[in-house]
């Protein structure tokens, strides 16, 4: 049992975003917008919405967008104010409430995962926190943060989103090996970062959310190179295992890989399908295209 509240989020957004290139050339991939919102403040507004009250933004090159997505155009509420647009006021400002406070830090070169989430150290301090990875999109009842909090404060410890993944995928994520499941919980026994299906522990991989004890900056400071050259954060959590209990937990919802350009096409459709006002019209937009499709 832990009364802690994770108060914490940290956004890794200083990845170069290759496979989105030329999109992602001088614009972040976290600032692709699925329907009307960038990645970004879906993956903020999660993390707001399991009580975190400290954003903090890993950023590299090319990041700017980010800082001024969160920051007040006054120029622009002006403007709005003065057309009596009340309303785009409104959304404006609801984008980071008030309480809220935003920290950014720059990593000096895209060294890998890890690397981005030790940059986060000295604001952090000495208490559990969330990481976010802004392209995998998760469309749940209960934010996913929300449901992982929620089983640190009944079990402690540090609890990894998982989700099972095709066999045949286990090389694109961390896989962890667990204990006997209960509900959707489970222990880590092992993580590995990328193995081939041939070598995967099992297939359940984990996605971009992570709520770890502080405990992984001292193994981030020891971990070296691993898969692909970067410093993994995966290296550094199975070297955490070996002090602390890791729980693998498989959380409620549906998650879209807006890393990859099909999962992001599939996000922006269903969460259009899903929007209060475009989502009539554009079901009959999609209905319209059915003999299109191949097969057909
Ligand atoms: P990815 O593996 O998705 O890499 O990083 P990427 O650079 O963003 O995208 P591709 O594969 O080239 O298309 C996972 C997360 O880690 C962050 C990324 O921003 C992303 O959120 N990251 C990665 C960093 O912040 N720094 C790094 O050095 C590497």
């Amino acid at each position: 049992m832990s009364s802690a509240k994770i108060k914490t989020a940290v956004f890794p957004v200083a990845g170069r975003g290759t496979r989105f290139l030329p999109a992602t050339k001088a614009s972040p991939k976290e600032m692709l917008p699925v329907v009307d919102k960038p990645l970004i403040q879906y993956a903020a507004e999660e993390a707001l919405r399991a009580g975190a009250d400290k954003l903090v933004f890993i950023t590299g090159s090319s990041k700017r967008a980010i800082e001024d997505h969160f920051d007040t155009d006054h120029e622009l509420e002006e403007a709005l104010k003065a057309q009596g647009k009340e309303d785009l006021l409104k959304l404006l400002r609801d984008i980071v409430p008030s309480y809220a406070s935003c920290i950014y830090i720059r990593q000096p070169s895209p060294l890998g995962l890890g690397h981005a989430v030790l940059c986060a150290r000295p604001v952090v301090g000495n208490e559990p926190f969330f990481i976010h990875l802004a392209d995998d999109l998760i469309d749940a009842e209960v934010p996913c943060f929300k449901q992982m909090a929620d089983v640190y404060a009944e079990h402690g410890g540090s609890v990894l989103g998982v989700e099972p993944v095709a066999p045949s995928e286990t090389d694109k994520y961390g896989i962890v090996a667990t204990e006997e499941k209960r509900g959707r919980l489970a222990k880590v026994r092992q993580i590995v970062e990328k193995p081939r299906p041939q070598n995967a522990p099992s297939n359940l991989a984990v996605v971009g959310r992570y709520l770890l004890s502080p405990r992984i900056f001292d193994k981030l400071e020891h971990t070296g190179r691993g898969a692909g050259g970067e410093i993994q954060l995966t290296d550094a959590i199975a070297d955490l295992l070996i002090d602390e209990t890791v729980f693998a937990y498989e959380f409620e919802g549906k998650r879209y890989d807006c890393g990859s350009k099909l999962g992001y096409l599939q996000a922006t459709v269903e969460f259009g399908l899903k929007h209060e006002n475009l989502g009539v019209p554009f079901a009959k937009y999609l209905a319209g295209l059915t003999d299109r499709l191949p097969g057909k």
